[in-house]
């Protein structure tokens, strides 16, 4: 059992948020980012017997985590999938699941849930765990992979990456200004010899920034760009957000927390975009029904109170949007 744990943020308003309750006490739900299960633990306590949570991660601790603490629970489907694959672990998890992932006598997954949930960005066990290579504050080994079972290290991206290709990730992924400078720094230094560990990397990010922003390390934006880059964030984002909307039942509940600008105006413009007719059809007498608009914009962003800031400083950059599918008329 790890011991690395993850409070989760913005809880309260994040349940108020999905609707789930007990005139919804039968829900369908999705946890795209099951990390320690905060959220998790909370939606299935509001949930009846005949509610269902399905719940992903990419990271394959998270889900070892999930499974032992939740393994006697059948009304959780604990799935190892990145949810820019949504659509399809969703689907292949009906497929597998028998009667117990049957709705209304059966679906293929389109329209069925009652709430979304991302709680983007990395967990507390990941940035924790000097192993796994997400933190300029411990050594490690570099590698920042969200899923640890596939795709390509930072060390590994760092060392094959042309120099403009650096300078864009940590100008667009980390708006960092000194960019160019990092980036030069960093292609000569791997001439000479490969960057292997966090701690190389910091070193060499400090070495190379003239100023220095107060309460912040030097590195900080560019192991924030690594990062995205590694696990292909943005685009993740992208796709998941399309095929939320795909997997909503009408009056389901779209919730979205992020924790960078980057993430949340993807989020915004989204929710802005979805919630407008199709501009193509603007100013013609009738709007055909895939050109209307699919989603209702609910509230405004909400970010924590006060007091979650002080008991849990993790959540001081995190802002939560909330949209609602609109109902197909009959
Ligand atoms: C902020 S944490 C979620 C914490 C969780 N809500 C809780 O209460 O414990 C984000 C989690 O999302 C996962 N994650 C990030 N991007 C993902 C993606 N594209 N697909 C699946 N999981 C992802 C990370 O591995 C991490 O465990």
């Amino acid at each position: 059992m790890s011991h690395f744990s993850h409070t989760p943020v913005l809880l309260s308003e994040a349940l108020a948020a999905l609707a789930v309750s007990a005139e919804r006490a039968n829900g369908w739900y999705i946890d795209a980012t099951f990390g320690r299960g905060g959220h998790s633990a909370a939606i299935l306590s509001q949930l009846g017997p005949q509610g269902r949570l399905f719940a992903l991660d990419r990271d394959l601790a998270a889900i070892a985590a999930g499974r032992e603490k939740f393994s006697d629970d059948t009304r959780l489907t604990l799935l190892h999938a990145a949810f820019g694959d949504l659509r399809q672990s969703i689907k292949a998890a009906f497929a597998q699941g028998g009667a117990a992932t049957q709705r209304n006598g059966g679906i293929e997954g389109n329209g069925t849930f009652d709430g979304v949930l991302f709680d983007f960005g990395v967990s507390s066990p990941q940035l924790d765990d000097a192993a796994r290579g997400f933190s300029f504050m411990q050594d490690g080994p570099l590698d920042m992979r969200m899923d640890n079972s596939s795709g390509v290290t930072a060390a590994k991206w760092l060392a094959d990456a042309p120099e403009r290709e650096i300078v864009r990730v940590l100008r667009e992924y980390g708006e960092e200004r000194f960019s160019n400078r990092i980036a030069r720094a960093l292609v000569a230094q791997r001439r000479i010899a490969p960057f292997v560990t966090t701690r190389q990397l910091a070193d060499a990010v400090s070495a190379a920034v003239p100023t220095r922003e107060p309460g912040k390390h030097p590195a900080t934006r560019t192991f924030q760009a690594l990062r995205i880059a590694v696990n292909d964030e943005l685009q993740q984002i992208d796709r998941a957000l399309v095929q939320s909307l795909e997997l909503l039942a009408p009056h389901g509940r779209l919730c979205a927390i992020s924790f960078h600008s980057l993430e949340d105006r993807r989020v915004k413009q989204f929710m802005q975009r979805q919630s407008q007719e199709d501009p193509v059809y603007a100013g013609l007498p009738e709007v055909p029904p895939h050109a209307q608009p699919k989603l209702k914009r609910v509230g405004r962003a909400i970010h924590p109170g006060e007091s979650e800031v002080a008991a849990n400083p993790r959540s001081r950059s995190a802002i939560m949007r909330v949209a609602e599918k609109i109902g197909v008329a009959a």
